[in-house]
């Protein structure tokens, strides 16, 4: 009985299915190769078949039209588990994940955990993408780590190892019928609790057939991580991240008045100070509450990054604040709440990717080792 199940998913893959089956076959490994395939034209089933006559290993899973990647995977593992294999690798059929790195993923494996072949950590490669398409794949996993709060670098790759233990816990929670799947896994993992870990890749652009990418696939993609940032943590995050800042208008103003009123003092100094003041409170807040998940590096450390964002935010309000009014030619009573918002979201994207950043496994940090 094999313990390894490789899913691969084929949508008119007839230049590489032949060379990747039979890569496979003499990696000499106890596999079982299953396609899913949504109806090819292009001779992609009739070469399964032909390979499936001379390896005993190979079963097709044919469902006749393009019902999307997502639910072809989806299909994929749940079929898995029926074989009553330990562990479910899944990859993409044009040979840009290397069979020979297959070995390395199950290295790592086991049954509650999920390996991602990982582009994005210290070893992981890109061969032969366009700007654009890295471009597109740099945004997709920071909004992904964004907005779901998976840790993973690299959260959209299709190259997994997944323990069935993983899968079954997994599967009953699952929506996604295309490119989006992939992030849904790792966020629906991740709320409960499964192991994830990331080890290196090279990834290789297909130099046959055409990628089946598009843009309805990205406009789905970021329609579930919205989904997912409301049902994940990560809203719950934003929103106790906007009422710190409030609490600093407040402080602020509080101090300002006590300072300048009561002590007696410049009211510029007053300010001064105030503004340090609101900084310090909006940091132990930040710290004990927005980001008490987040324990990584010592707190002078990250109090000092944090007075850095604050710094850059303040230069930065003033530089929208001239670009709005000057450029734009808005009246500075409306370039002056715009740039606020603006810098708002940046002080956001600068706490959670910098000051309190997440190492690539969590709080645990050992994913790439
Ligand atoms: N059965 C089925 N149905 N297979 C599909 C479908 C579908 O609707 N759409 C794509 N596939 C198969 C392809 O035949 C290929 O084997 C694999 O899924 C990946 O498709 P590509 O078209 O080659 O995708 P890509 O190279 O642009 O995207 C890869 O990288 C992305 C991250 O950058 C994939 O690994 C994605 O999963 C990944 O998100
Ligand atoms: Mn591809």
């Amino acid at each position: 009985m094999p313990q390894v199940c490789v899913v691969v998913p084929t949508y008119n893959e007839a230049g590489t299915i032949g060379e990747l089956l039979e890569a496979l076959e003499s990696l000499g490994l106890d596999l079982h190769i299953l396609i899913v395939d949504d109806g090819s034209t292009d001779g992609t089933i009739e070469l399964v078949e032909e390979a499936s006559q001379r390896h005993g290993n190979i079963t097709l899973l044919e469902r006749g039209e393009k019902l999307g990647l997502g639910s072809a995977l989806r299909d994929g593992l749940k079929a898995a588990l029926n074989l009553g294999v330990e562990l479910v690798v899944t990859m993409d059929a044009d040979l840009s994940h290397g069979p020979l790195e297959l070995p390395r993923l199950l290295e790592r494996a086991s049954p509650h955990r999920i390996v991602l072949g990982s582009r994005y950590v210290e070893g992981g490669r890109i061969e032969g993408w366009s700007l654009y398409r890295r471009l597109v794949s740099w945004v997709a996993n920071l909004l992904a780590r964004l907005l779901t709060g998976v840790p993973s670098r690299d959260s959209t790759t299709g190259y997994r190892c997944y323990g069935v233990e993983a899968v079954r816990g997994i599967l009953p929670h699952l929506r996604g019928v295309g490119y989006e799947l992939q992030v849904e896994i790792l966020s629906v993992a991740h709320r409960l609790g499964v192991e994830i870990v990331e080890a290196p890749i090279t990834f290789r652009e297909r130099r046959r057939g055409r990628s089946k990418l598009g843009l309805g696939e990205m406009w789905s993609f970021l329609r579930t991580l919205l989904r997912l940032f409301l049902h994940s943590g990560e809203a719950g995050r934003a929103l106790r991240f906007t009422l710190v800042g409030l609490s600093g208008l407040l402080v602020n103003e509080v101090v300002i008045w006590l300072l300048t009123e009561l002590v007696g003092l410049y009211y510029l100094l007053s300010g001064a100070i105030s503004a340090e003041v609101s900084i310090v409170n909006n940091f132990l807040w930040n710290n004990y509450w927005t980001f008490s998940d987040r324990g990584a590096g010592g707190l002078l450390s990250r109090f000092v990054r944090f007075n850095l964002t604050r710094a850059l935010g303040i230069a930065l309000t003033l530089l929208l604040l001239k670009l709005f009014t000057e450029l734009l030619g808005l009246h500075y009573l409306l370039s002056n709440p715009l740039a606020i918002v603006i810098v708002f979201v940046f002080n956001y994207l600068l706490s959670f990717f910098w000051v309190w950043r997440q190492p690539p496994g969590g709080e645990g940090g050992s994913a790439t080792s």
